[in-house]
């Protein structure tokens, strides 16, 4: 998407240069903002420096090498917030083992913005971009950058929220091309500021308070897991029907209240914020005495789908000292993030039930060794078939141009040729 870009350019600094960061940095310098971003990972820096992505995400690198000379990083918090109006805080905010929201991360970065903004003796704009839970920024964000700049935010610093609407592999086109942009603002000159920003995006622009704008992103990821889960849910009933789950999630999506997106039915969803985020609210609703009932169902039917895939495996033969092969490790197809993906859990059972497994992934390998060493990696799918069965953990798709013929094949992410061509074939949902 190339759009004219009319808006005022102004000078953004940004902190934490993973796959938000580095994608929001890099997109507001192709509009024509100056762009320094941050990050203690000096390695990170020197990489953008070189107009190289320290992650990959599609077009990202084009856009860093031709938008280079308004686009410069350091691992000094103080000269970006000089040299800078507005800074856009993307940091982590995993899930602590309690599943409550780690914020050590936000707590650090606004602590240290703070002091910069002590330093600083104009309006500054610091924007959350990062998720957190709503009233974070109001209440804990807010009190943090008052206290270590010893200013007042409204009149001598603004607070905005802004979260990010980004897919894996897909976030620059995601940047580009939002469906909304969502703004929460403490005061009216920071809403000015992100309206002016954005005003050439070609999308609704939500203008609300910081807390509706965090439970906007919330609720997203919230409601996105639900249609996954629904349908899986439905899918499992389908299955034992014998009815084909695509073919009802096609009637079903027609309706325009319901929309055809997000009813593919299989393993479930994995990736690092669905089930962080779902069980970040489950949480944070049981604080204030609710029970998320239909959450934690969210939850508890996703963590089950991999085991239906083995149920299905043990229906044509045991496992103890078989050879079975997964193709697809990733959480999806096009990355090599493995984070919470389903092929974990489908691996792990598969080695406490004694068999030996043998994995393929165009991209994740290298991150999935990091967690079983244990288990053989081969360097082409074609080898995964060599096998006593297949599992289909992730649906790249290069797996529609292998030879299924004689094999048996458990199906998490429908693969049509397996469906066609296996001896013996199982899809999860279908
Ligand atoms: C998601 C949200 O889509 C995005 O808006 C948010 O900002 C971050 O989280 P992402 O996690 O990158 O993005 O991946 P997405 O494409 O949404 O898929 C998430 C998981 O759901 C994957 O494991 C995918 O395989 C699974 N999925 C997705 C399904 O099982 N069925 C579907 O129909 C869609």
């Amino acid at each position: 998407m190339i759009f004219k870009s009319n808006s005022k350019k102004i000078n953004i600094s940004i902190i934490g240069v993973g796959y938000v960061g580095t994608v929001t940095g890099a997109c507001f310098a192709k509009l024509g903002n100056n762009v320094i971003m941050v990050d203690i990972d000096k390695e990170k820096t020197d990489k953008i420096n070189q107009g190289i992505s320290p992650i990959y995400e599609k077009d990202l690198d084009d856009i860093l090498a031709n938008n280079k000379d308004r686009i410069r990083a350091d691992t000094s918090y103080s000269f970006a917030i000089k040299n800078s109006d507005a800074t856009f805080v993307c940091v982590g905010t995993p899930l602590k083992k309690d599943n409550n929201i780690d914020l050590s991360f936000i707590e650090t970065a606004t602590t240290a913005i703070g002091r910069c903004l002590k330093e600083k003796d104009t309006w500054h704009l610091v924007v959350i971009k990062s998720t957190v839970l709503p009233g974070t920024a109001e209440n804990f964000i807010l009190s943090l950058l008052e206290k270590h700049s010893g200013k007042k935010a409204g009149n001598e610093f603004g607070l905005a929220s802004n979260p990010e609407f980004l897919r894996e592999g897909i976030a620059v086109k995601d940047f580009l091309e939002p469906d909304r942009i969502v703004i929460g603002f403490y005061d009216d000159k920071s809403r000015d500021v992100l309206i002016e920003l954005y005003k050439d995006f070609p999308c609704p622009i939500v203008k609300t308070t910081l807390s509706v704008a965090e439970m906007i992103k919330y609720v997203s990821n919230c409601f996105l897991a639900t249609k996954i889960s629904f349908t899986n849910e439905i899918g499992n009933i389908c299955k034992k029907l014998d009815i084909d789950t695509d073919e009802v999630f096609k009637g079903v999506g027609l309706d325009h209240r319901i929309n055809p997106a997000f009813f593919k039915s299989g393993l479930g969803f994995g990736g690092s914020c669905f089930s962080k985020d779902v069980r970040a609210l489950i949480t944070k609703a049981k604080d204030i005495g609710e029970n998320a009932k239909i959450l934690q169902s969210v939850i508890d039917v996703n963590e089950k789908q991999p085991l239906k895939m083995i149920e299905l495996l043990e229906k044509h033969m045991s496992l103890e000292g078989k050879k079975i092969g997964i193709l697809g490790l990733a959480f999806k197809p096009n990355t090599d993030d493995i984070r919470d993906s389903r092929a974990i859990t489908v691996v792990d059972t598969l080695i406490k039930n004694g068999a030996k497994v043998v994995a393929y992934d165009p991209k994740a390998m290298e991150n999935f060794k990091k967690i079983f060493s244990q288990i053989e990696y081969v360097s082409s799918a074609e080898e995964v078939l060599d096998t006593d069965a297949v599992l289909v953990a992730t649906g790249w798709e290069e797996f529609e141009d292998l030879d299924f013929t004689d094999k048996v094949v458990i199906d998490g992410r429908r693969i049509e040729r397996a469906e066609k061509e296996a001896a013996k074939y199982e899809g999860v949902c279908w």
